[in-house]
């Protein structure tokens, strides 16, 4: 799997170019889900399928910004899904924005998943490798250099609520509501790759994308972004879940399928089970 990991480093290094250097204004067209792509998300997408074209173990590959599996190299083992740029709605104001990459064998569904990556574009770009365990590197002179393992405390201090917050349910207002009331602080950017990227770093707390009156099935992805941070915040010693299993147990039936999704420490993901079960 290394030679992923470093067309991944490659890809990213072409990517804080683009981000740095590229016109931030959007497109005529719209992805499968319905977001008006803007010309990053074009030419991040390009960035990546070219490199990954060149890597033989990967047999096909998903991404956010195409509709249908583009199939590579037959005799590949691996397949990935991934999100070209996170967040781009963010990038004309300048905010952090990531890129994402779930690996998968056989099939893509969250059985399959055996690794993941995301990159964060950031004042610095760090890149977070998913395999047993949960590693961080940083860019620095134009190379990866391993910074730190990553762990989960048992207990976080954050809340990033996300959604549109007149369609959540009342009982999820009402836990949302709840963590507050105890202490915990609202840090929330409106892309996923930072605000997990924080929680992660910061020892925990509860990153939440539920089901809403609007979208119940929710809104993030769950080949290219919801499965691969559940595999990193499983193996961080914290937690994935829908609000009633771990989302690295819900079915996929198309590949743009979304789900409801909260991320977390063990403390905050059982308090969610908790609630979800005596509510939903
Ligand atoms: P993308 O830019 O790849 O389409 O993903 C954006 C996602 C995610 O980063 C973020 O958490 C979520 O959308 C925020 O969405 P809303 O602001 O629409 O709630
Ligand atoms: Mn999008
Ligand atoms: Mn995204
Ligand atoms: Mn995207």
């Amino acid at each position: 799997m290394n030679e992923i990991f470093d067309a991944i480093k490659e890809s990213a290094i072409k990517i804080k170019y683009l981000i740095e250097t590229g016109d931030t204004g959007k497109s005529e067209q719209e992805n499968s889900t319905g977001d008006t792509q803007l010309k990053l998300d074009i030419q991040s997408d390009i960035i990546i399928e070219e490199i990954f074209a060149k890597v033989k173990s990967i047999k096909a590959i998903v991404s956010e910004e195409q509709e249908n599996i583009v199939n590579l190299h037959a005799d590949g083992e691996y397949l990935i899904a991934y999100d070209p740029l996170d967040g781009s709605s963010l990038v004309d104001v300048n905010l952090s924005v990531g890129s994402i990459f779930g690996i998968y064998k056989n099939e893509f569904n969250a059985q399959n998943i055996i690794a993941s990556v995301y990159v964060v574009f950031g004042p610095r770009v760090e890149m977070v490798i998913t395999t047993d365990d949960v590693k961080m590197y940083r860019l620095l002179n134009g190379e990866f250099k391993f910074i730190q393992d990553i762990k989960l405390n048992e207990k976080g201090k954050l809340n990033a609520p996300g959604s549109t917050q007149n369609c959540w349910a009342p009982f999820h207002k009402q836990l949302i509501d709840d963590i507050f009331n105890d202490g915990y602080r609202l840090r929330y950017s409106g892309g996923m790759v930072p605000d997990l990227h924080q929680i992660l770093l910061k020892g925990g707390g509860l990153f939440s994308y539920p089901g809403t009156s609007d979208r119940p099935k929710g809104k993030l992805r769950q080949l290219f972004e919801v499965f691969p941070f559940a595999l990193t915040y499983e193996k961080a010693g914290g937690g994935a879940v829908d609000g009633f299993k771990r989302v690295l147990e819900v079915p996929t039936t198309h590949i743009h399928d979304t789900t409801p999704c909260f991320f977390g420490s063990k403390e905050e993901i059982n308090r969610v089970l908790k609630v979800y079960s005596e509510n939903g």
